[in-house]
């Protein structure tokens, strides 16, 4: 065998493998995905989560578990056609360690999905989906938010507490959507109130007014409802012009007022929701987050933030235990578990299935601010149900 020859399947040799040998050893950084909405009706909602990440990375010091960390943005726009192949991208073209993703709840099933398939990391931001926590839960899987039942749950349960006895749901025809009028329902039933129906529009439209002409002759109490980013600005203001603020109490999941107070001007005035976060939260991470969160991006902080910057600490956490190896899955995830989250909501823990068991406040629409006014469920946990998780 010629010298050349040789050198060059010793050279193969060589870079085969250090191919095999696992990035972390390589001193390469550790690269996370983040898939969320930059564009469309939640494209704000990503834009906070995204900042807030980064926010607790440069906290960290640009590296989470002693290792540094590359960030990879894509934009999923809210479409869940799109997602497969948006996932597949990050895993497959940008060879990402970590999954975080994303506001949308049809969206998040893709990258539910690939968690479990390909057992890499997945930290859910926003998306309430209950299967993620529930039937599909997974070892791998993980939410720094909310289940979509959570907030709506306690919205029910005050109005119930408060003597109505008949209420209607208005919102997007999605998992979200229906998912939050199965808690509101259960709240209401929880204090023997009824919700009596479900108006629902294809996502993302913001035509209400077929809706809008229905609700006054429903015989309701309350409507709550369940919009958020733009189409929560439309709503809004649309309920308040065909005059029926002041004949059908509105309310809802929190998302309905939460960062669009400013766009809904006095149109969301007096309105009150219930969600796992509010503006003058008295704690201090909270006014550390808030002063931290405006120093960095000039925009006030709102729960979307929370849950950005609460991804990142779950990471940080869970890749404490492993020193930065996103492949050591089992110590990642006990990592994670084990960690008491230090949010600007209250410090929260996981359920078995991997969701924020968390106190759901009351809040009022006040002067450009959620101000907090009441608890309307305390340390609440979604069910669960079905979740078997295989260890
Ligand atoms: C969802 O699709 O799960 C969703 C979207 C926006 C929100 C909350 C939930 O503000």
């Amino acid at each position: 065998m010629s010298h050349v020859s040789r050198r060059k399947i010793l050279g193969g040799a060589l870079a085969a493998g250090a191919l095999a040998r696992p990035a972390i050893a390589q001193g390469a950084p550790l690269k996370i995905g983040l898939m969320l909405p930059f564009s469309g009706t939640f494209a704000a909602l990503g834009e906070n989560i995204a900042a807030a990440f980064e926010l607790c990375l440069a906290e960290n010091g640009g590296k989470f578990g002693g290792r540094a960390v590359t960030v990879v943005r894509l934009d999923d726009e809210s479409d869940p056609a799109k997602a497969p192949a948006n996932v597949n991208r990050l895993l497959g073209r940008d060879n990402v360690d970590v999954l975080v993703g994303t506001v949308h709840s049809g969206v998040v099933m893709a990258l539910v999905q690939a968690a479990r398939e390909k057992e890499v990391p997945l930290i859910i931001p926003n998306a309430g989906n209950v299967a993620a926590t529930r039937d599909l839960c997974s070892p791998l899987v993980f939410r720094s938010s909310f289940s979509n039942w959570q907030p709506a749950y306690g919205m029910g349960k005050v109005l119930a507490a408060r003597g109505v006895k008949k209420a209607a749901w208005v919102t997007w025809d999605y998992a979200a959507g229906k998912e939050s009028a199965d808690g509101f329902r259960d709240g209401l039933k929880s204090g023997g109130a009824e919700m009596i129906q479900v108006l629902t529009l294809p996502f993302p439209e913001t035509n209400f007014q077929p809706i809008l002409a229905q609700l006054p002759g429903l015989g309701v109490e309350a409507v709550g409802s369940f919009f958020a980013g733009g189409g929560a600005v439309q709503f809004v203001k649309d309920y308040a012009a065909a005059g029926l603020r002041d004949k059908i109490p509105l309310c809802g999941s929190g998302f309905l007022t939460e960062g669009v107070l400013k766009p809904q001007g006095a149109a969301a005035e007096g309105i009150q929701t219930a969600l796992h976060y509010g503006d003058g939260l008295d704690n201090a991470k909270n006014k550390w987050f808030r002063e931290a969160f405006h120093k960095a991006t000039n925009r006030a902080a709102d729960v979307y933030a929370v849950h950005g910057y609460d991804a990142g600490q779950m990471l940080a956490a869970g890749l404490a235990a492993t020193k930065g190896d996103a492949a050591a899955t089992k110590a990642l995830a006990a990592g994670i578990l084990a960690t008491k989250i230090d949010s600007p909501r209250g410090a929260f823990t996981l359920s078995a299935s991997h969701n924020p068991i968390q106190t759901i406040w009351l809040r009022e629409a006040r002067n450009g601010e959620n101000k907090v006014i009441g608890t309307a469920a305390e340390a609440l946990a979604d069910p669960g149900t079905g979740c078997k998780m295989a260890a």
